[in-house]
């Protein structure tokens, strides 16, 4: 079977900064992988590629059986629905109550009726541990409560592919762990197994990861699984590993 996605000799550059170098990277279905690298190191630029909200300017990107380089948007959207997009700082929309922030993708891409809708929204709400706080609006609630109603809004339609930038940026320890155990459990429980995780956090990567990356100067340095990465001798993964390169 087709890898859920392939990245083969990928580059992308902004304005003459070189951020991906040729970059490759497989993610087969069912697998978690967890790419680390330092701050503007590019890892929310590989999420957007892969989610086909940028192109890059050289190279193959395929994503869910699709090729996705030179796709026009009419194309890009049906497949996007497909995918979840967990977004750096949650990027809720403020003016809207928690329970219309998660309904907002079924409102836009399904012709469900509102008792199907409130069904679907509360099943989320429930399945992320947020229950009982569906009117209020985002920013009365706690920076994890935010992060977890962003994975509620992006796991709505069933993806088959979730992408998660930063999932525990910004969370205190215990929060993060709530957030690390909750892709843990969506994928004990068949939901949207297949997910790339970009993070600066090697514990959380290895926590909820089958492989770990390594994202440095434009590729990936290594992709191993987790014990195998805490352990390597690649000076680049020591150097991240010991917080010496700039995160
Ligand atoms: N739309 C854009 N226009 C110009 N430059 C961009 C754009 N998007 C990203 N960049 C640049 O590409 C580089 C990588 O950005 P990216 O957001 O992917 O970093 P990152 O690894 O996600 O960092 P962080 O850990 O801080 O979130 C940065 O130098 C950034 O300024
Ligand atoms: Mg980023």
């Amino acid at each position: 079977m087709d890898p859920a996605v392939q990245l083969e000799g990928v580059w992308k550059t902004f304005e003459g900064h070189r951020v991906l170098e040729g970059l490759d990277l497989v993610l087969p279905r069912g697998a978690t992988l967890s790419v680390m690298g330092g701050s503007g190191t590019g890892k929310t630029v590989l999420l957007r590629l892969v989610a086909g909200l940028i192109q890059p300017d050289a190279g193959r990107i395929q994503a869910l059986g699709e090729e996705i380089v030179g796709l026009r948007e009419e194309a890009l959207l049906p497949l996007r629905r497909r995918m979840g997009f967990v977004f750096q700082g949650a990027a809720l929309f403020d003016s809207l109550s928690v329970f219309e922030n998660v309904a907002f993708p079924l409102r836009e891409h399904t012709a469900l009726g509102e008792a199907a809708i409130a069904d679907r929204v509360h099943r989320a709400l429930e399945m992320v541990g947020l229950e009982g706080v569906d009117r209020l609006p985002p920013a009365e609630l706690s920076g994890g409560m935010r992060k977890r109603v962003g994975i509620a809004r992006a796991l709505i339609l069933d993806p088959e592919l979730v992408l998660y930038d930063e999932p525990t940026a910004g969370l205190d320890p215990a929060n993060a762990r709530l957030i690390a155990e909750l892709i843990g459990a969506l994928k004990a429980r068949r939901v949207s197994e297949t997910a790339m995780v970009v993070t600066h956090d090697f514990e959380f990567a290895a926590t909820v990861s089958d492989q770990v990356a390594l994202l440095h100067r434009g590729r990936l340095v290594e992709v191993a699984d987790p014990e195998a990465l805490r352990t390597s001798a690649t000076p680049e993964v020591r150097a991240f590993l010991a917080g010496e390169l700039a995160r």
